[in-house]
């Protein structure tokens, strides 16, 4: 059965309070929505959510939004948390093309993108979250003090990603290729893809990409 095809998913994802139906109603205002001014850190591309609700249990005085673009593994995620009352979280069911309608230029402070889709064929590059486009857009939500950690098993989209850091006016000063061995593992939470990963003893490769050089490089 394809994931995807669920049947019932939406209407069970609807009904989670953490869920967000209208996102584009809070731009500019997800400190009104979580009523508090905490940094505001957004995971795209959350699949079944190990990361972010491992992040939010963890850090009360951070808010964290999840944008999946799949039903039927945001069900997963929402299953995860079904009886906590995690206020610091909001799960949006979106694109991440439509990201600028749900967040004002400046409002982000940490954008996660973890284990991205490939998308191996040179016609798809555009479609990788990566990608210079994607790239310029995320740029323009996060602060000046702002920052974008990548990980990633495929060492392919690795060294084009860096590219398009570069190309889109990032700077980075923390490139890995064996996250589990380096300086960021200390705070390493992992995903499900990851775990996969682990298990078959694959290196994870992972970078910390600075908006600008005003960032006090500890988050
Ligand atoms: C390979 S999975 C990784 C999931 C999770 N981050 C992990 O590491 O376990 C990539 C996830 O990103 C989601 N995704 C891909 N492109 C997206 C987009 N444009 N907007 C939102 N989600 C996207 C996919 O649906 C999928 O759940």
């Amino acid at each position: 059965m394809r994931l995807r095809n669920i049947p019932g998913a939406i209407e069970i994802i609807r009904k989670h309070p953490n869920y967000i139906a209208e996102p584009e109603n809070y731009r500019g205002k997800w400190a009104e929505y979580f009523a508090n001014t905490n940094p505001l850190q957004v995971e795209i591309g959350s699949g079944k959510g190990k990361f972010i609700t491992t992040l939010a249990r963890q850090n009360q005085n951070i808010n964290y939004i999840a944008i999946e673009k799949f039903a039927a593994v945001l069900l997963k995620l929402v299953k995860k948390i079904k009886d906590e009352n995690l206020t610091n979280l909001a799960i949006l069911h979106e694109d991440a093309e439509n990201i600028e309608q749900i967040f004002e230029p400046g409002e982000i402070n940490k954008i996660y993108l973890n284990f991205s889709d490939p998308w191996p064929r040179k016609k798809h590059a555009k479609r990788r979250l990566t990608n210079i486009r994607f790239l310029e857009m995320f740029k323009k939500l996060l602060s000046d003090d702002g920052v974008i950690a990548f990980k990633t098993d495929n060492h392919d989209l690795f060294g084009y990603s860096i590219e398009q850091f570069e190309l889109a006016g990032f700077l980075m000063d923390e490139i890995t290729y064996d996250l589990h061995n380096s300086p960021l593992a200390e705070y390493n939470v992992t995903t499900e893809y990851e775990e996969k990963f682990i298990s078959q003893n694959m290196p994870i490769y992972a970078l910390i990409a600075y908006k600008s050089n005003t960032h006090p490089k500890s988050i």
